[in-house]
């Protein structure tokens, strides 16, 4: 319950809200950012609607939750470089982000969240999937808990956005910097959520390479499990965008993927991503 004016309102049974009460054009005092932080520690993302917020709007309100992590990979928004453009063409027919992800997992310290907000949206489609890691932890039978407890696993942005990689070649320019995909990390699988301590899955399909210790081989069937278990409807919320929406993610409660549904239209987005802490 937020102890305020701002009110949260689940959209689904699994994860995610859609914050009411709050107009981000006109700032935001200490008590909403109290209670944003808590509807985000609790849903996992938050969601806005209708927010005609400028650039500089967009950057004040994620600087109320921390520092702003510059991309290295995205195009910018012109004259904006803590803004990163999530940005598909008429022309184009793949996008960025259309397979199940957290961000910014290969960094040792990865990044707290993202809060996205839609400048031009498809008539129809381009709708955002989230899923929570930590109810996908919770339906995990004890013993694989218990398994799971004590592996780490290693995390690399090289295959994603290093210069070989299809994604990349296909991105038409929107993704660049290939020479700077050097990362690599290890993580907990299971981590302590950094805010609330409530335990989550922390392995991704995009970025998880292996377990530590374990080949790629000895890996892809537990990490396949594990990919089809957390990837289940049950887990999810499904956000449709209209132009001035906004959705705040935490990357570390959960995974979220674009879906890639409106072939001809433009979808532009800008994305500014937050600085997390280690994970224990
Ligand atoms: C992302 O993966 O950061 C972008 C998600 C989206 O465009 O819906």
């Amino acid at each position: 319950m937020l102890a305020n004016r701002i009110e949260a309102r689940p959209t689904s049974g699994a994860v995610g809200a859609e914050i009411l009460g709050v107009d981000l054009s006109s700032g935001l005092n200490g008590s909403d950012v109290a209670d944003l932080r808590a509807a985000l520690n609790t849903y996992g993302v938050i969601f806005f609607r209708d927010q005609a917020i400028s650039p500089e709007q967009h950057i004040a309100f994620a600087e109320r939750f921390g520092t702003i992590n510059i991309n290295r990979f995205f195009r910018a928004a012109p004259g904006y470089p803590q803004i990163a453009e999530v940005r598909k063409e008429p022309n184009q027919t793949t996008n960025i982000g259309g397979g199940w992800h957290t961000d910014h997992s290969y960094d040792q310290i990865p990044a707290l969240g993202s809060i996205l907000l839609a400048r031009e949206v498809p008539p129809r489609g381009g709708d955002t999937l989230f899923a929570s890691m930590s109810l996908a932890y919770e339906a995990l039978s004890d013993g694989l808990k218990h398994t799971l407890q004590q592996l780490r696993a290693v995390h690399s942005s090289r295959h994603v956005f290093g210069a070989a990689s299809q994604y990349v070649q296909d991105s038409d320019g929107r993704l660049g910097n290939s020479d700077k995909a050097t990362q690599d990390a290890s993580h907990p699988v299971i981590i302590r959520h950094p805010e609330t301590g409530r335990k989550t899955l922390y392995v991704n399909p995009a970025f998880t390479l292996r377990f530590e210790g374990w080949t790629d081989a000895e890996s892809k069937p537990l990490l396949d499990f594990l990919y089809a278990h957390a990837s289940k409807p049950e887990f999810q919320t499904r956000f449709v965008w209209r132009e001035g929406s906004i959705a705040f993610w935490d990357n570390r409660a959960t995974w979220h993927l674009a879906v890639n549904d409106y072939h001809g239209e433009r979808r532009l987005m800008h994305r500014i991503t937050l600085d997390g802490v280690a994970l224990e």
